[in-house]
């Protein structure tokens, strides 16, 4: 009988030891980051049943829909108020108007992050002031806020980056202490529990954004939560189609106040959010902690396989507290690897592995908020031109940002189905790269001497 040939797959040290894909040789995960995101059958089905005989308009809680999914957020986070916005800048910018932050107030807030909560102070012309942040996890260091509060000051604006919630027992207090108040920006963060309560509900308001590739992700929405009826109020009639008397709109909502009556007109952001992304809200949110658990379990699998990569360490999750992992973060040791960052990444890469340096440059090192910029001053706010008036950048000194943008980097991690071959298969290539860094160190003497970066 003919002999059967039984191919046999590479064992892992020979994995390992081939020729970096940098160098020539091939990469060792070869698997495209996964489809994300996933509706559920019923989500389309109801998507498709409002376009075939839907009433589309959803103006205010008087639309089924909205009402729906306002109810679900509100309810699920245990806050009073839920306002659904068309995107999270719209629920950021929501915030910051319902707290009638504007001209002369100052808003603490972060360098690392997105540049979309800052812009947010910025366009009710409030001043963002930056404060450090906590090399390791990438969050606000809370004795940093204290150190920028001013006479001036009127809010703490904290994002709880990459899921990892920010210290809030420590900067509610600071808030309470000094009177000012205090907004979470959850986008990143949707089901982080901070000592066993949810994040976005520490705040006096707070905003996410759900666009696609978010943790509550939909097409684009988001939403603003308040445990306070003024602030909603507020946003409401800045920010969403207010209505009148005998219009559609937020003030026939049950509970407008009779006060704010003369100011329900059209003088507003448009910031409403559609009926289709509040179908997908609502779908999305009951799949959410099952997402958020499996995430967790698959990043606690691919940690507990990095154990021997001594170039990169991930941040431990506060005890008490609930990491949600919307990015994976890592921080890189330079000088214990040989290499530097750039050059790590780009092995990875090549290795196939979906590691990006989602944050190189700072907001306080942006260009747009220097006094020198040449760009279009379409961000530029009457505040900012005072505040950069005498030369500068708005934040400087900020030595704990600058060492995490220096050391970290990231990886979109949307695994929310087991996936503990695409776990190994990561860190194959994690092991790979880290079993190989000679070859790296060569290969960045001879880019220098060749001047290939
Ligand atoms: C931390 C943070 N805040 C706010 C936003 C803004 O959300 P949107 O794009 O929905 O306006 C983002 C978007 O990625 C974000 O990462």
């Amino acid at each position: 009988m003919p002999q059967q040939h039984i191919e046999k797959s590479p064992t892992i040290d020979v994995v390992r030891a081939a020729r970096l894909a940098l160098l020539g040789g091939e990469a060792v995960h070869r698997v495209g980051p996964p489809h994300y995101p996933v509706f559920s059958d019923l989500a389309r089905e109801r998507v498709d049943a409002l376009l075939r005989e839907g009433d589309s308009v959803g103006l205010s809680k008087q639309h089924p829909l909205i009402e729906e999914a306002e109810s679900a957020l509100a309810k699920w986070h245990g806050v009073r108020q839920c306002l659904g916005t068309s995107t999270g800048h719209a629920a950021l910018h929501s915030a910051v108007i319902g707290l009638e932050l504007g001209e002369g107030d100052e808003v603490i807030t972060t360098p690392y992050t997105w540049g979309v909560p800052c812009a947010a102070i910025l366009h009710n012309n409030a001043m963002p002031i930056f404060a450090d942040i906590d090399p390791v996890t990438g969050n606000l260091n809370p004795v940093a806020v204290e150190g920028c509060i001013t006479e001036r000051t009127r809010a703490i604006m904290v994002v709880h980056v990459y899921g990892q919630p920010a210290d809030l027992t420590r900067l509610r207090e600071i808030a309470d202490r000094h009177k000012i108040a205090l907004i979470e920006d959850g986008s990143t963060a949707h089901g982080a529990r901070h000592q066993g309560r949810l994040v976005g509900t520490f705040g006096d308001a707070s905003g996410f954004s759900c666009m696609g590739t978010k943790l509550l992700a939909t097409t684009e929405s988001g939403f603003m939560l308040t445990p306070h009826d003024n602030v909603y109020y507020n946003a409401v009639i800045s920010s969403q189609h207010a209505g009148n008397n005998d219009k559609p709109g937020r003030s026939s909502e049950p509970g407008f106040p009779e006060s704010l009556r003369p100011y329900a007109d059209s003088l507003l952001y448009t910031y409403r959010l559609s009926t289709i992304n509040a179908v997908l809200l609502v779908e999305q949110l009951k799949k959410l902690e099952a997402e958020n658990a499996m995430r967790a379990e698959n990043r606690n699998r691919l940690v507990e396989l990095l154990a021997g990569v001594a170039s990169v360490s991930t941040p431990q999750t506060r005890p008490g507290d609930y990491t949600t992992y919307w990015m994976l973060c890592f921080n890189f040791d330079a000088d214990a690897a040989g290499i530097s960052k750039d050059t790590y990444l780009k092995a990875l890469q090549a290795e196939g592995v979906p590691v990006i340096n989602y944050m190189p440059t700072p907001l306080h090192k942006l260009d747009r908020l220097s006094s020198t910029t040449r760009a279009p001053r379409v961000m530029w706010t009457e505040s900012m031109r005072r505040a950069l008036a005498g030369g500068g950048q708005l934040g400087e000194n900020l030595p704990g940002c600058e060492e995490k943008v220096r050391r970290g980097f990231e990886m979109m991690f949307h695994y929310v189905t087991p996936a503990e071959k695409t776990m190994q298969s990561i860190a194959n290539a994690f092991c790979k790269v880290e079993e190989q860094l000679p070859a790296l160190r060569d290969f960045e003497r001879s880019s220098r001497r060749t001047g290939v970066a």
